[in-house]
């Protein structure tokens, strides 16, 4: 199983950065294929018309409409702006459908505060039902974000270590149950 892990701050002396890489890390351990979307290294202009649409769809966005395909499940690391997830991720998602459609999509936020993000992961489930996707019902908030990891940026808070633990395995059961479906069914997706 292949899953995307899209990274969706650019901030300068961003935070969301390091629970991404920690999800990476625990997934590789356990043998799954990551491919790591940092939208910082992927810069996307405005949306000006979405794939399938534009007239000359730019390059940068054909490769990630590309490796979005190829994604089984996807994870989406969001920090919390202003009551909601981050601007440079909706334009990320607005260029998109059928990439991300019928399949189990992680909500992953992080906040400097106490409460994790849970206005923008709440925000981010209602968009991913747009995309005709399944939003994980557990989703993993990542508070006090500046606390949560040491100086060699590995996550050392014991909450969000049980957090993330049951994150994982909830996501692991439903990609696993979505992807099975699709091997069975002949339904054309
Ligand atoms: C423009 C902006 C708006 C913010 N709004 C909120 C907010 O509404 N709620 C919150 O808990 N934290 C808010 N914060 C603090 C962020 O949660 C904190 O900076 C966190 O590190 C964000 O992740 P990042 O480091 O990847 O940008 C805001 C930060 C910025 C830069």
């Amino acid at each position: 199983m292949k899953i995307a892990i899209l990274i969706g701050s650019i901030r300068q002396g961003r935070q969301s950065q390091k629970i991404a890489h920690y999800l990476q890390d625990r997934l590789q351990a356990d043998d799954l294929d990551i491919d790591l979307i940092d939208l910082a290294e992927t810069p996307l202009p405005m949306l000006e018309e979405r794939v399938g649409k534009h007239p000359q769809l730019p390059q940068v966005v054909q490769e990630l409409s590309n490796r979005l395909h190829s994604a089984d499940a996807v994870i989406m690391v969001t920090p919390e702006y202003h009551g909601s997830f981050s601007g440079v991720l909706k334009n990320a998602l607005d260029y998109f459908y059928s990439e991300f459609s019928r399949k189990v999509i992680g909500i992953v936020t992080v906040s400097a505060g106490k409460f994790g993000g849970i206005n923008a992961a709440t925000q981010l489930q209602q968009v991913i039902l747009s995309l005709g996707a399944f939003a994980l019902p557990t989703k993993l908030l990542v508070p006090e974000v500046y606390g949560a990891f040491n100086a060699t940026h590995e996550l050392t808070n014991e909450h969000t270590l049980r957090s993330a633990q049951k994150f994982i395995d909830d996501f692991r059961w439903f990609a696993s149950a979505i992807q099975e479906k699709k091997q069975q069914t002949t339904v054309n997706i």
